[in-house]
């Protein structure tokens, strides 16, 4: 699949995920096999006025590569000035705009799902934001209850300058009940010529078989890589050879947590708490697991969370 003129070799794609894809995070996705990754969410007001948690989250490197930057804002003119900004300091591979956020905070200054109401806006946003780039620009959209507005908003973002979409099947208000509706993205997907990536419910080989009879070019996972980077060599093994890979062992899991503290480390990312709450993902459905969350809840430094791991692995 090429998104504008950039190559992607692959098709299982990090979403992107607020408090999750940070630099290790996707660095180790990369590395078992997504093969586009995106950084959360990106405040553009902040991100102009440089603020440092917004330049933080920002920062990727060039292992990662390709690498979409996501933004959102509801005025037109600072997406624009932010995502100029963004292309000549960081030069990612490409810009992708949130146009599905259903959080409160997001939707009360008119960014992220609301924009779904203002087609017009829609239009204004994506031409002037494409236009004053040289890379190319993408959007990410929830959909609306109304499937024809739905595809009609598709199309305006198409004709507009976007050069993919992808789509989370669900409604703002939605939030994250029901099941994605993937018929959607079969009808979005006859009617556009760019990339058309489906969002929503991919968690192993059998619903990402599924999701690709939609004709879709590639799916994006959120969920189901929190805690499970290896989500990406899974399917992927699927795909290429019909054949499923063991399952995980537990053992294997707290050395995958090793590896990403590790990453957390080598980056600089090391805030305790969202570590502790990385560690209760990672951990997460394995037999035995609850006496080591309870102990890495418990610590306060990353070498009591590097010491319990070993303890645990030892005695696996
Ligand atoms: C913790 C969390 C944070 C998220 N942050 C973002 C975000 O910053 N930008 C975005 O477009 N979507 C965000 N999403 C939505 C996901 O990208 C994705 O659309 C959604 O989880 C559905 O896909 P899934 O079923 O594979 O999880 C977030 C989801 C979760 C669970």
């Amino acid at each position: 699949m090429h998104i504008g003129n950039i190559k992607i070799t692959g098709k299982l794609l990090l979403a992107p995920m607020c408090d999750v894809t940070n630099l290790p995070f996707r660095l180790f996705c990369k590395e078992q096999g997504a093969a586009l990754v995106y950084t959360e969410m990106i405040n553009c007001d902040a991100y102009l006025m440089e603020n440092s948690k917004t330049k933080k989250r920002s920062k990727f490197i060039e292992k990662e590569k390709p690498l979409g930057i996501q933004i959102f804002g509801s005025s037109i003119e600072n997406l624009k000035k932010a995502a100029v900004k963004i292309e000549k300091e960081l030069k990612p591979d490409l810009i992708d705009i949130n146009i599905g956020c259903p959080a409160y905070n997001v939707m009360k200054t008119g960014s992220g799902a609301s924009l779904l109401n203002n087609s017009e806006k829609i239009k204004e946003l994506i031409f002037n934001v494409s236009e004053s780039l040289k890379i190319p620009l993408t959007c990410k959209i929830r959909i609306l209850s109304d499937e024809k507005k739905t595809i009609s908003i598709a199309k305006i973002i198409q004709k507009s300058g976007a050069k993919a979409l992808t789509i989370h099947g669900r409604t703002a208000k939605q939030g994250y009940s029901g099941n994605a509706n993937w018929e959607i993205v079969r009808q979005i997907k006859k009617v556009l010529n760019i990339p058309v990536i489906l969002n929503g419910d991919i968690i192993d080989e059998y619903s990402a078989s599924k999701a690709f009879e939609t004709g879709c070019d590639a799916l994006m996972i959120g969920r189901a890589a929190i805690g499970n980077p290896f989500i990406f060599k899974q399917i992927n093994y699927f795909l290429d050879t019909g054949n499923n890979l063991e399952k995980m062992t537990f053992e294997q899991r707290l050395n995958d947590f090793s590896y990403y503290l590790k990453l957390c480390k080598k980056y600089g990312f090391v805030n305790i708490k969202a570590i502790k709450m990385q560690a209760q993902f990672f951990t997460k459905g394995f037999r035995g697991a609850r006496i080591i969350r309870s102990e890495i809840s418990k610590c306060k430094t990353m070498d009591e969370i590097s010491k319990t791991l070993e303890k645990f692995s030892k005695n696996n």
